[in-house]
């Protein structure tokens, strides 16, 4: 069951999505050498409770925080604790929010100090290939056009496409249908629908795609323990296109100041 929006639900969606921005960035500004990603869990937990709404990760099928924070090799679903964070990680931090009957879901890998040139060269692979997935995000194309243009965009640079975890639908929850796979054929999947809204998310590697799941029963990391990147936007599907809820220009320019 595919829930399509109307304008004003979208609207909730964006102010969730604007919410997660907002947070993505006020860690952003604290992720550095030192501190530990427990410590940039509660910034981010701070900020959503102080916008009066809740961090739609906890307590999710148990998750035990309110945000992943996944340093490096870990894919996605890290586990804020003691781990510090160090000069040249990469550090994927993913937020949820919870706020007037909607959800807000989206994420952003941030470099600490000078990273190698292959790593900030994965991130920027990761955060095109999103680019390139979302342009596809309108009504009358279908799932798998977004699909097939991260992947080939990821792989004509020789990274892999993680296949074991995918984007979704968000609304009232935060997953819904379709699910959004970062491979697939064009022409295939789902047809998209003006009111669809949905969560496009590439996690990206470095070396081979392959993936483990630790025992604490939600750190995914790359088989090989090379460098992995994650970036998410909740885009809805509308007459004009596509619309993006996130905001990654308020990280970035939060970056740069
Ligand atoms: N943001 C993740 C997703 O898009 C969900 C995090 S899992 C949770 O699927 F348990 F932390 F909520
Ligand atoms: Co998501």
């Amino acid at each position: 069951m595919i829930y399509l929006k109307t304008d004003e639900e979208i609207e909730l969606l964006r102010e969730n999505n604007l919410l997660v921005s907002r947070a993505l960035a006020e860690v952003g500004r604290h992720v550095r050498a030192g501190i530990t990603t427990r410590e940039l869990d509660k910034i981010a937990e701070s900020i959503i409770r102080d916008a009066g709404a809740e961090p739609a990760f906890f307590g999710y099928q148990g998750y035990p925080a309110s945000s992943c924070i996944s340093v490096n090799e870990v894919v996605v679903h890290g586990i804020p604790g003691g781990r510090v964070i160090e000069e040249g990680d990469i550090v994927s931090v993913d937020l949820g929010t919870f706020m007037k009957g909607f959800v807000g879901d989206s994420a952003y890998t941030f470099a600490v100090g000078e990273v190698s040139a292959e790593a900030r060269k994965l991130m920027e692979v990761t955060k095109e290939a999103l680019r390139k997935g979302a342009a596809q995000a309108k009504a009358g194309n279908r799932v798998g056009d977004i699909s097939a243009a991260v992947q080939e965009y990821a792989e004509s640079f020789g990274f892999g496409v993680v296949r074991e975890l995918e984007g979704h639908g968000l609304g009232r929850k935060m997953h819904e249908a379709p699910g959004v796979p970062n491979y697939g054929a064009r022409g295939r999947g789902p047809l998209l629908k003006e009111g669809m809204v949905i969560c496009i998310e590439p996690m990206i590697t470095q070396g081979n795609r392959a993936v483990v799941f630790e025992r604490d029963g939600w750190t995914v990391r790359t088989r090989d323990r090379k460098l992995a990147a994650h970036y998410e936007w909740a885009v809805a599907i509308r007459r004009g296109g596509p619309d993006i809820l996130t905001d990654f220009n308020i990280i970035e320019q939060a970056l740069n100041n």
